[in-house]
C-alpha cells in the first residue's frame, strides 16, 4: 500500500495543515501515515498566538510541533506576518491611538523574535510575510496596516528579523492567485526586489488554492519557472482543489450550486490532481516542499467558504478518511 510519503520520498516532504484536534484520533493516525510534514493551520498566526502584548498562547502550537517530532515530521511554520488574524492591539497603543512606524517595526521584532526563536531548529520552514500583493490595481503593495504604517520597508525588516531570529530556518514569502498573469507579474516584482536587495528570502510559497478548473499546466509552469529563475525555491503551501468553480465564475453562471459532490466531478478533480503533481515532479529540486490544507473532506476550511452552506470535497481523502480516485494518480507514477 502506497502511501504519500512514501511515494514522494525522492522527491519533497507532503505536509498537511492541522489544527490540535487532528492531532488525536483518525486524523492522528493518517496524518503519521501519510505525512511528512506538518504545518499549524492557525496556531502559529499573529492573532492566536500572541494575543496581548505581553502574552502568548503557546499550547496549541507546542502540541503540534511536539506531534510533528514525535512522528518524525518536520514543521513549516506559518505565519509571521499577515493582515489577516492579527490582533487589534498591534496597531494601537494604550490610548487606542495608531503606534508610530518605529513602535509598530519594534513589535513586529519582538513578535518575530519570541516566535522564530522559540522553536528554533524545530521549524525547517517559515511564511515569513503573507498575501502582501494586492489582486488588482497597480502597486505592488497590498494596503494593509503594515503598510500604510510602516511602509514598504516591513517586508524586508520581517525577513530580516526572522533570519536573525533562526539563521538555518528557510524563509518563505508566501501568495495565492500565483498564477493570474497581473498577480504573477507583481510578486515577481516584489520578489526580485527583495533579491536585488539581498534580502535572506530563500522561496516562494504558492498557496495552491486551486480548483477542477483552475490553473492549467501552461499557467502553473510559468509560476515556477519564472520565479524559480530569481534563484528561489518554490514550494506549494497550501494545497487544495475545491470542486466548485471560482466565485466571479459561479455568479456569472448564476449558479444555485449547494455543493453535492458528482462522479464528474470526482473525474475531473483526479486529472488536476494528476497534472499537478506531474508538474511537481518535472520540477523537483525546484520544489522542495508541498503541504495541503487540511486533512480529509470531512473537514475543509472551504466547507461554507466562500459560499455559505455549500460543501467543497477538495482533498486525497474522503470523509471516512478513504483515498479517492485522485489520491491513486497523485501515488501512481513512473
Ligand atoms: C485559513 C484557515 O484554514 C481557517 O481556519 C481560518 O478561519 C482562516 O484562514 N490563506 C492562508 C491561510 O494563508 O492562513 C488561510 O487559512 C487560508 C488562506
Amino acid at each position: 500500500q502506497k502511501t504519500l510519503k512514501s511515494a514522494y520520498k525522492d522527491f519533497f516532504p507532503i505536509g498537511v495543515a492541522v489544527g490540535p484536534r487532528s492531532l488525536t484520533g483518525p486524523d492522528a493516525e493518517l496524518i503519521s501515515t501519510q505525512f511528512s510534514s506538518l504545518t499549524p493551520e492557525n496556531a502559529m498566526k499573529m492573532g492566536p498566538i500572541h494575543p496581548e502584548p505581553n502574552k502568548y498562547a503557546w499550547q496549541d502550537p507546542d502540541a503540534i510541533v511536539a506531534f510533528a517530532q514525535k512522528n518524525g515530521m518536520k514543521v513549516r511554520g506559518h505565519t509571521l506576518c499577515w493582515h489577516n488574524q492579527t490582533p487589534k492591539w498591534f496597531f494601537t497603543d494604550s490610548t487606542g491611538k495608531q503606534v508610530s512606524p518605529e513602535a509598530l517595526l519594534a513589535r513586529l521584532k519582538q513578535h518575530i523574535t519570541d516566535v522564530v526563536g522559540r522553536y528554533k531548529g524545530k521549524i525547517y520552514a517559515w511564511d515569513v510575510v503573507n498575501e502582501a500583493v494586492p489582486d488588482t490595481g497597480t502597486s505592488i503593495y497590498r494596503r494593509s496596516k503594515f503598510y500604510e504604517i510602516i511602509g514598504e520597508d516591513y517586508i524586508e525588516k520581517a525577513f530580516e528579523y526572522a533570519h536573525a531570529a533562526d539563521p538555518d530556518a528557510k524563509l518563505f514569502y508566501n501568495d495565492y492567485n500565483t498564477e493570474s498573469t497581473a498577480k504573477r507579474e507583481k510578486i515577481y516584482q516584489l520578489l526580485k526586489k527583495l533579491k536585488d536587495k539581498k534580502v535572506p528570502i530563500d522561496g516562494v510559497g504558492l498557496q495552491g488554492h486551486w480548483s477542477i478548473y483552475e490553473p492549467t499546466a501552461q499557467e502553473l509552469e510559468k509560476s515556477i519557472q519564472q520565479f524559480a529563475n530569481l534563484g528561489l525555491a518554490v514550494q506549494i503551501t497550501e494545497l487544495d482543489v475545491s470542486v466548485h468553480p471560482k466565485e466571479h465564475e459561479r455568479r456569472a453562471k448564476k449558479s444555485t450550486d449547494t455543493g453535492e459532490l458528482t462522479a464528474e466531478m470526482v473525474e475531473k478533480q483526479a486529472a488536476q490532481y494528476k497534472m499537478l503533481f506531474d508538474v511537481f515532479r518535472k520540477y523537483k529540486g525546484t520544489i522542495t516542499g508541498v503541504t495541503f490544507w487540511n486533512v480529509s473532506d470531512k473537514y475543509t476550511w472551504l466547507d461554507n467558504f466562500p459560499v455559505p452552506n455549500r460543501k467543497d470535497y477538495p482533498l486525497l481523502f474522503d470523509q471516512n478518511y478513504k483515498p479517492k480516485k485522485a489520491f491513486e494518480g497523485v501515488v501512481d507514477f513512473q
